[in-house]
């Protein structure tokens, strides 16, 4: 009996150095483990005559209850104690800044493709697309500039290599000089080819535009190697010259204002006669003249003109019961007018201090 009174004490004595939970579960082991004080004293009373047993059993019993419930009561107790420490020295500083999730932005260039889009939805046009690695023949030849025009040395074109090429140029030796129209490819240098496209496939009357990226092998303040065009074609039975005014002056006074001053210059393209070069009054000096207009007073901002008879017959339309109308602008252009913007290449170069302007 003695003994299990000086094993109580030696519980109670022990529970009051506690600090931890660690400690306590240690404890337990030590105790209550498999071979725990309390537990081989259980298994030391068969050892005893039956008739001390009952009497020895029943202490260990109350004691080992009383264990049980002391390490239940003391779980608790250092649990909260645990966590009330952890929360003091843990402690949140709700003062410091929160953490900075910069947010994208549209870039300039997608922004104004955006409005132009838009306008011309609202005009009553649909939108298509066409390749970018296009054939010669749809870059150039349908559209009525064959080989030995001297508008392809306006447009420093990209000739992609093709797998044809390549071989014959491993295994011959010659760099696959020889171009054919039909076969050759090219960087669209214009988004001209997608009216050829988009003829081939729908009959007329159509009116749609064609956004998109096109390449020439250029670069300085007003040239990039890629850049972006729209182009607009409408055909009909009774589309004039005075559709494409009023069409083009609707838009330019949409995108920029109203009272933007719009002329039309005779000019040249071999896919379009008669064409025209559409310029609208500067606005950053507002017709003063600057060295954005070069003291002109006047940007060009499109191309345009009525469909080449040569342009529709390559796609089978009856030239005497359809015109039409076609214009392309440059979209980089039009956005440095937008913003003030002074040199083309700072759209490219994705500095973040341009960009975030936008
Ligand atoms: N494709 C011409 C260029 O890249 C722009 C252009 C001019 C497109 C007149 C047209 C047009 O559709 O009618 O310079």
């Amino acid at each position: 009996m003695g003994d299990v009174n000086k094993l109580r004490e030696e519980f109670v004595r022990e529970c009051k150095g506690l600090s931890s939970l660690k400690q306590l579960n240690d404890l337990r082991i030590r105790y209550l483990g498999k071979k725990g004080l309390l537990t081989q004293r259980l298994k030391a009373l068969s050892a005893l005559s039956p008739a001390e047993r009952p009497a020895a059993g029943k202490e260990i019993n109350i004691l080992k209850r009383y264990v049980e419930a002391e390490i239940k009561r003391l779980e608790g107790e250092l649990s909260s104690l645990e966590s009330r420490k952890k929360v003091a020295t843990e402690s949140i500083d709700i003062t410091l800044p929160g953490k900075y999730i910069p947010a994208g932005s549209r870039h300039p260039v997608n922004r104004v493709l955006d409005e132009i889009v838009d306008i011309f939805l609202f005009m009553g046009f649909t939108v298509e697309e066409g390749p970018e690695v296009e054939l010669d023949h749809y870059n150039f030849e349908a559209l009525n500039i064959p080989r030995d025009h001297p508008a392809r040395d306006m447009q420093d074109t990209f000739y992609v290599k093709t797998d044809g090429e390549r071989q014959s140029s491993s295994s011959t030796g010659d760099g696959g000089d020889k171009r054919e129209a039909e076969t050759d490819v090219v960087l669209r240098t214009h988004t001209s080819p997608v009216q050829i496209r988009v003829m081939e496939k729908q009959k007329p009357p159509l009116r749609f535009i064609a956004p998109g990226k096109v390449y020439r092998c250029d670069s300085d303040v007003s040239h990039t190697p890629m850049f972006h065009q729209v182009e607009g074609l409408m055909v009909g039975e009774d589309i004039t010259f005075s559709h494409v005014k009023s069409v083009l002056k609707l838009f330019v006074h949409s995108l920029f204002s109203v009272d933007t001053p719009v002329r039309f210059r005779p000019s040249y393209f071999p896919f379009t006669e008669p064409s025209a070069e559409i310029d609208i009054g500067c606005v950053l000096c507002k017709g003063a003249g600057c060295r954005v207009c070069k003291g002109t007073g006047w940007i060009e901002v499109l191309g345009a003109g009525m469909v080449h008879p040569k342009v529709f017959e390559g796609v089978g339309y009856d030239t005497e019961k359809y015109t039409g109308f076609a214009f392309g602008m440059g979209v980089e252009r039009l956005t440095m007018l937008k913003y003030g913007i002074d040199d083309i290449r700072l759209f490219y170069e994705n500095d973040l201090r341009f960009l975030r302007q936008f």
